[in-house]
């Protein structure tokens, strides 16, 4: 037996709990943790909110109240969103607490006394109206390695590389929206150049390790680490504990990771046992598991590592770090501020949290992103659930009823069919058994409703409803065969749906809790009893009132964004409106990219020259509609590559919101005349 500690990446608590962050970071490591409490497994289950940052303090300044007030009104409502869908830590704790703050300046100050921490005069932004300096999130603007818009500060959401502040392009104070200006200020930085040979060579062991997961820190550190600051000049954090650094506090992201460490304090101390989280977090044996989503890489695999090895005290490093991709939403993004999302606390006022639980385990976006699709969750819901799982229990349990009153025995002999299922279904649950371990949900799901697709089968092929009049003890092992199916379903389905199967195993009166090793023993005789439809399906009109929410939701939303009209940008000079090189183009061919519903690729002749561009207008125009048309273009935004092409200009458009519309001139200018 081994010990785990599993953890999901702490949600910040500045927002609600919506379907992405579960289907990233949350259901996953759940499925994970029953699933080795199923094998008897020692395993404690970590999380809590991340409770600093940049965002929470913008909020609160937003609001006009203390960020704390921010901060225990989120950490409430995903609190209850997790118990909704069943996600059970064993603590959940946040990382303004007293105890968290004394662990972290620990951290800080053997990081520094251990010589892994410098400290430099360095710029940043600084707002001039506002009067104060500009950390990370506070500014945004174009992403110097990609050159995608709206890259924060700290870290492109595009490229998912980290950026320099600094060196954004075309920045804009999030506070004021001015252009900020540069200023000197003194912060200290983790020498990760110092840890590079040592996290080398520890990586090199995590062969294991997800595909996505390695190729994100070969890159890494194939680009070479450099120095990172750690800490900031707000005053919303962890105080930097030197007298010389009054007003800084830590990066969010130095201090958040340490919450796993205190989280199992706070755990241990709730037990009555302060010292009990020593024999995880100090006992090398320990599996260490961090469930993240993927912009989370970094800061697992190179940040915490670091900060781990510049420790005193042996704390164990990670054993894993399963991270996932994305989940979109009805072919688009989730977006926190286009309020396009399903959000958690909504959804369990609809449905049982166990169907969600279902659909995201089957659609897990483990090594792709992938869509949630209301239809489509109807149709897991109805086809799957019901017609599969909940039709064999149906079928069974009824006819039982009817001709044994509830009893099942186990037959003294089985004849071929019989045998040969069973054997199928053993098969199968060891294949369930490795999906698990390699935390390949989707496939568990698939296998486990295999598993029932074979009970139907079974049970229609022994046709017991003709073969009650003649042979009943032919019946009865029929009954038995089955029961046997769903017992194990009930069983191997438990990560996934616990208390569906927990309702399951109540009427067949297995009444204990759910272990893997019941799968080899034998409870008959058995009696069913209060037999009751487990599932129910999803109707059309449910449906169509949750696709409707959600539009509303997100209009209601684009609708109060458009009421409130938007500052007019800083000033700038003639000359720099005349850098601008914009004309008329004259659209030639446009096609739509594959595997995107926004791209189109274009090209265009911009006046006796001929470029080619992509243009996010696949969703307002379909190509015949745009081919021909003149357009107005800028022509000398530097080239990105997009979807393997190197754009070459950009069409010019407006939106509203509800329309896109492109740029056209008013009379039938030339191609190629210039704007200006
Ligand atoms: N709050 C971060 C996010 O949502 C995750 C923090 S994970 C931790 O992206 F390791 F730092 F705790
Ligand atoms: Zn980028």
């Amino acid at each position: 037996m081994s010990k785990y500690i599993v953890t999901s990446a702490l949600p910040y608590a500045n927002g609600k709990l919506h379907i992405g962050h579960v289907a990233g970071a949350y259901l996953p490591a759940d499925i994970f943790v029953r699933y080795l409490r199923l094998k008897e497994e020692d395993v404690i289950y970590i999380c809590g909110t991340d409770e600093h940052g940049a965002p929470i303090s913008i909020k609160a300044e937003k609001e006009g109240v203390s960020p704390q007030v921010i901060v225990d009104r989120y950490h409430q409502s995903i609190k209850d969103s997790f118990a909704g869908l069943h996600i059970d830590f064993d603590n959940f704790s946040g990382t303004s607490r007293k105890p968290h703050y004394d662990l972290s300046q620990q951290f800080f100050t053997e990081l520094l006394e251990n010589g892994y921490i410098t400290s430099k005069i360095t710029q940043q932004f600084y707002d001039e109206q506002e009067a104060r300096f500009l950390p990370d999130r506070y500014v945004e603007g174009t992403c110097p390695h990609c050159g995608a818009d709206g890259a924060r500060g700290d870290q492109c959401d595009t490229c998912g590389k980290l950026i320099d502040s600094i060196t954004l392009v075309n920045p804009i104070s999030k506070v004021s929206g001015s252009t900020p200006v540069i200023r000197d200020t003194k912060q200290w930085y983790l020498d990760l150049p110092k840890f590079t040979p040592q996290l080398k060579e520890w990586l090199e062991t995590k062969t294991y390790w997800k595909e996505n997961v390695r190729n994100f820190i070969l890159s890494w550190l194939n680009e070479g680490l450099i120095e990172r600051a750690i800490t900031r000049d707000i005053n919303w954090g962890v105080p930097v504990p030197l007298e010389e650094a009054e007003g800084k506090v830590l990066y969010v992201w130095f201090d958040a990771p340490i919450g796993y460490i205190s989280s199992t304090i706070e755990w241990a101390q709730k037990l009555g046992k302060p010292e009990l989280w020593k024999e995880y977090w100090l006992d090398q044996n320990t599996k260490l598991v961090h469930f993240i989503g993927k912009d989370n890489i970094p800061f697992h695999t190179i940040m915490w590592p670091s900060f781990v090895m510049g420790q005193n005290e042996n704390y164990i490093f990670p054993h894993d770090v399963p991270a996932n991709e994305y989940l979109n939403l009805e072919g688009d993004k989730i977006s926190t501020s286009r309020n396009w999302a399903i959000w958690v606390d909504e959804f369990i006022k609809y449905f049982d949290g166990e169907y969600l639980r279902y659909v995201l385990a089957a659609n897990a976006p483990e090594k792709q992103d992938n869509d949630f699709l209301w239809k489509d969750f109807q149709n897991k819901i109805n086809t799957e659930l019901n017609n599969v799982l909940g039709n064999l229990a149906n079928r069974v349990f009824s006819f039982s009823k009817k001709h044994f009153d509830g009893f099942v025995e186990k037959p003294t002999q089985l004849n071929e069919l019989s045998l040969s299922t069973l054997k199928q279904v053993k098969e199968l649950t060891k294949e369930i058994d490795s999906c698990y371990k390699e935390y390949q949900v989707r496939k568990a799901v698939k296998t486990i409703m295999d598993i029932a697709r074979l009970g139907n089968r079974y049970f229609d092929e022994r046709e017991p409803w003709k073969v009650i009049k003649t042979d009943k003890e032919a019946v009865q092992e029929t009954i038995y065969t089955s029961c046997e199916i769903l017992r194990v379903i009930s069983v191997v389905m438990t990560p996934i749906l616990p208390n569906f199967m927990f309702e399951l195993r109540k009427i067949m009166g297995l009444t204990t809790n759910a272990v893997w090793t019941e799968l080899d023993a034998s409870p008959y005789p058995i009696k069913l009893d209060n037999i009751v439809q487990i599932f129910h399906k999803v109707e059309d009109n449910q449906i169509e009132e949750q696709i409707k929410l959600l539009q509303e939701n997100s209009k209601a939303n684009q609708e109060a964004e458009k009421a409130s009209f938007q500052d007019i940008k800083a000033e700038i000079e003639f000359d720099d409106f005349l850098k601008l090189d914009i004309r008329i183009a004259e659209i030639l061919t446009a096609t739509k990219v594959k595997k995107t519903d926004k791209l189109l690729q274009i090209t265009a002749d911009i006046g006796g020259k001929e470029i080619e561009l992509i243009a996010g207008l696949a969703k307002a125009y379909t190509p015949e509609e745009i081919i021909g048309k003149k357009v107005v273009m800028l022509l000398n935004l530097k080239p990105r590559q997009i979807k393997g092409i190197l754009s070459q200009g950009m069409i010019l458009a407006a939106d509203d919101g509800d329309t896109l519309s492109i740029l056209t001139a008013h009379k039938d200018v030339k191609t190629g005349s210039v704007i200006g």
